[in-house]
């Protein structure tokens, strides 16, 4: 018995140790990026995704920096990557987009956002969405509709938030800037409609990148639960409009119908459904953390919350009628404004990964891609680049004075290239509106929380709860 036991546990063990030398050294044809890929199966996830305070690059990232250089190797949420601080490298994988990379998210993400989503379509069906995501939420339609809505929508959510003792800034930004989309999108109306669009959308961040575990209790499945009921309220919303063709709500939805009737349209219901859903959760999680960035940055910094008062004062002085609304002219006026949201963003890193998949092996500095793995671009690892932002720790907005015609190449707040951010103008005015009624009318000061947490994402672990009040009173 015993000669059969060891033979056994003899064999075990040559697969479990061939196992993981394969873990170890994946399969490539040339030489890998340094870097080490962790235990196997999680690889390095839990290294990866573990919580820091400061706003400074995470320690995970800095340590294999110093150890490997700017590019190596790693594996999270059960997938080989790369993770690139290069930014010549990172300039590369803009331009080849949709050729030599592809936006991909991991499994749990692709999975989530599905197939016929904006963000997994490719090629010319990708660059017909976004048209018409643009023709939504660009200059165009902002300048000559949507700004005096989103204005009284924000002067009546900071009304609102004055009548109380106090308002948690992200929660309450999140739900104006979650209310103003959907309205724009499906005319959804959380007062009159019964089921709770929003809810679905709660805890969403936490599984998006994940292992892609379909198990009640996984974050990944809370995820796809919560899709699925978005997806079933957008259809319902969709299925009512088509019985009543002739009347427009001026959204969105009026937009999309329009297509989808067009003989020979590339345009699928299922593509509507879910460019609707993407668009809401870019739309509302990215925007209010930003502007809870900017407040906390700005309460901190007195000299910047000055001259960003003295801004919007002027503005206010120069007109005719000072009630009135905020013109497309005044808002390209304020360029104070705009350095503290460009700083804000650089500093705080609201989007603090972007990923590709490589599409063929990838030579680069002597080593090999394989095709197939992930490549991260880390935004952080530029923007905190003293070689790059002097001081890079510093919250200082008059750095982007007189860089305003060069700050692309080293700036990646809204991404880069064909994939950058659609909807970056309709944040940056909803932002600056906000900050345009918040110095203006009201003083405030935070009184609880404020601490930001990042994993690498961030977070507010106990909130940022503020008290406002008007001016003068
Ligand atoms: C301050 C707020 C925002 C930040 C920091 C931000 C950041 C980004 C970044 C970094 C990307 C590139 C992702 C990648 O390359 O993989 C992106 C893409 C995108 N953003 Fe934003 N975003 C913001 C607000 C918005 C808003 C308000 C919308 C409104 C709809 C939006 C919609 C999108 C969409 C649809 C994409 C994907 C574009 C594509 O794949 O072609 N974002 N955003
Ligand atoms: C897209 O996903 C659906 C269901 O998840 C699947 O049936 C279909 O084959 C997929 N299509 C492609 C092109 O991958
Ligand atoms: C689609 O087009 C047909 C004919 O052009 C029209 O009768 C119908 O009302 C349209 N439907 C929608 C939803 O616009
Ligand atoms: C802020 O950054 C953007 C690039 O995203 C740039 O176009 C703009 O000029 C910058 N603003 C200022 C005031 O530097």
């Amino acid at each position: 018995m015993w000669p059969l036991f060891l033979f056994a546990i003899a064999i075990l063990t040559l697969c479990i140790t061939d196992c993981v030398y394969r873990w170890r050294n994946p399969k490539c044809n040339g030489k890998l990026p340094p870097g080490s890929m962790g235990v196997p199966l999680i690889g390095e996830t839990l290294q990866f995704f573990s919580t820091y305070k400061s706003n400074d690059l995470s320690p995970f990232i800095k340590q294999r920096m110093k150890r490997y250089g700017p590019l190596f190797r790693t594996s999270l949420v059960g997938r080989p990557v790369v993770i690139s601080i290069d930014q010549e490298f990172n300039n590369f994988i803009f331009q080849q987009e949709g050729k030599l990379f592809q936006l991909w998210y991991m499994d749990s993400f692709m999975k989530i956002f599905g197939n016929q989503s904006l963000l997994a379509l490719q090629g010319y069906i990708h660059k017909y969405l976004r048209s018409l995501v643009f023709n939504l939420l660009g200059p165009q339609t902002l300048k000559e509709k949507l700004l005096s809505e989103m204005e009284l929508a924000t002067m009546k959510h900071l009304q609102l938030w004055s009548n109380q003792d106090s308002v948690e800034l992200k929660e309450a930004a999140a739900t104006m800037v979650f209310n103003l989309a959907a309205k724009k999108l499906i005319s959804y109306d959380e007062e009159k409609c019964s089921q709770k669009l929003r809810e679905n959308f709660a805890d969403f961040r936490q599984g998006l990148i994940s292992f892609p575990l379909n198990i009640p209790g996984t974050p990944f499945y809370k995820c796809l639960q919560g899709k699925k009921k978005a997806i079933t309220l957008i259809k319902n919303t969709l299925d009512e409009r088509r019985t009543s063709p002739n009347k427009h709500h001026g959204d969105f939805m009026d937009l999309v119908l329009d297509e989808l009737n067009k003989t020979n349209s590339i345009l699928t219901e299922d593509m509507v459904l879910h460019l609707i859903f993407v668009l809401i959760f870019a739309t509302y999680e990215s925007t209010s953390t930003s502007m809870a960035l900017i407040v906390k940055f700005v309460t901190d910094h007195p000299p910047v919350l000055e001259e960003l008062t003295k801004e919007h004062e002027t503005i206010l002085q120069k007109r005719e009628n000072v009630d009135s609304r905020i013109t497309w002219e005044e808002f390209k006026s304020m360029t104070f404004t705009s350095m503290v949201i460009n700083e804000s963003l650089r500093l705080g890193n609201p989007a603090p990964l972007i990923l590709r998949k490589t599409m063929a092996d990838i030579h680069i500095k002597g080593y090999t891609i394989p095709a197939g793995w992930a490549v991260m671009l880390c935004p952080p690892a530029v923007h905190l680049d003293p070689t790059k932002f002097a001081d890079p720790l510093t919250f200082n907005p008059w750095r982007w004075k007189g860089i305003e015609s060069n700050p692309g190449k080293n700036f990646m707040g809204f991404g880069g290239g064909a994939r950058s951010c659609v909807g970056s103008d309709f944040a940056k005015v909803q932002i600056t509106f906000f900050l345009h009624h918040l110095v203006t009318k009201y003083r405030w000061k935070i009184i609880q929380g404020g601490d930001i947490l990042r994993d690498p994402g961030v977070k507010f672990p106990n909130g940022l709860h503020f008290q406002i009040l008007e001016k003068h009173k």
